[in-house]
């Protein structure tokens, strides 16, 4: 079973709950959930802090078990795909996941290079001079420098981490991509170029793009619809622009009004107060 180069993918989740913690102090992190991303969604995942974005997206892509419920890639559970070793490598080479913490998803001891060409090796059996030119390739568009590919993952900034995890994700070429706040350690201008680059990357080569993040305009850029997460439910979800424009759920309103406080007082705080003669 392979789901590679056009072929049409859905990974769902039906009915996903997780609960944390031991039975005296349970917590429930993701209430009883419906999502579905295909090779054909560009889908925003936007929530105050807390609730529950990245849990959902690390159950998506099997890094934590759901408390209950189910989620299929092609109608196949992941959790019997993750379970044997084809399996794996079908579930990773059709969907790549852009971790939120990057710090911890690099192994200290291991170069950047190391981190970037494993998984073109294992996945798609890509190495040596094919291997260097597609890194070098993902580098450029991510205006990442190749000569920082020696350094440790510590070595480098928070920016060009999240760009290097960015890179890793990208250079195997999944199906669907699924990324937690991956532009919120950059700067302005360097945000705009990495998202433009996730736009046109996932429209032109027909990947499915979930975009998990704290950033309204950032993640209302680079989809078409959108999630809101309150609490571990999701409270509304429907295209981009109806929920900006025409929000249905009173937190979504909310949301948009910090949000819009948040702008005007950073603007206000940027513009110039003194009387100039
Ligand atoms: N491993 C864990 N053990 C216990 N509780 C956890 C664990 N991971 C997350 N939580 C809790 O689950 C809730 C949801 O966390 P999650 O990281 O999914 O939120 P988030 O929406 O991604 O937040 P942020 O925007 O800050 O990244 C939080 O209250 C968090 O403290
Ligand atoms: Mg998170």
């Amino acid at each position: 079973m392979s789901w590679n180069s056009d072929a049409y993918i859905s990974l769902l989740a039906q009915g996903v709950r997780k609960e944390y913690g031991s039975r005296s102090a349970r917590f429930t992190a993701v209430e009883t959930v419906d999502f579905e991303i295909t090779s054909a969604s560009a889908i925003g995942v936007v929530g105050e802090s807390g609730s529950g974005k990245s849990t959902l997206s690390k159950m998506l892509v099997g890094l934590e078990r759901p408390t209950s419920g189910r989620i299929t890639l092609n109608g196949a559970n992941i959790a019997q795909l993750l379970h044997f070793r084809g399996g794996r490598q079908d579930m990773r080479t059709s969907v790549q996941y852009v971790a939120q913490d990057t710090a911890s998803s690099f192994d200290p001891r291991r170069t950047l290079r190391d981190a970037v060409a494993t998984p073109l090796r294992t996945l798609r059996g890509i190495t040596g001079s094919e291997a260097e030119d597609r890194i070098e390739a993902v580098l450029r568009v991510l205006m990442l420098d190749p000569r920082q590919l020696d350094r440790l993952p510590h070595e480098v900034s928070g920016g060009q981490r999240q760009r290097f995890s960015l890179a890793r994700a990208l250079v195997v070429g999944p199906r669907i991509l699924i990324c937690d706040e991956v532009v919120s350690a950059l700067d302005v201008s360097v945000q705009g170029s990495v998202l433009n680059t996730l736009k046109d990357y996932c429209e032109n080569r027909d990947v499915g793009l979930a975009f998990v993040s704290h950033g309204l305009p950032a993640t209302a850029f680079v989809t078409k619809e959108l999630v809101v997460m309150r609490h571990g439910h999701i409270v509304e979800r429907g295209e981009t622009s109806q929920v900006i424009n025409a929000p249905s759920h009173p937190y979504t309103v909310t949301l948009l009004e910090a949000y819009r406080r948040r702008r005007t007082a950073a603007t206000s705080a940027a513009a110039p107060t003194g009387h100039a003669r």
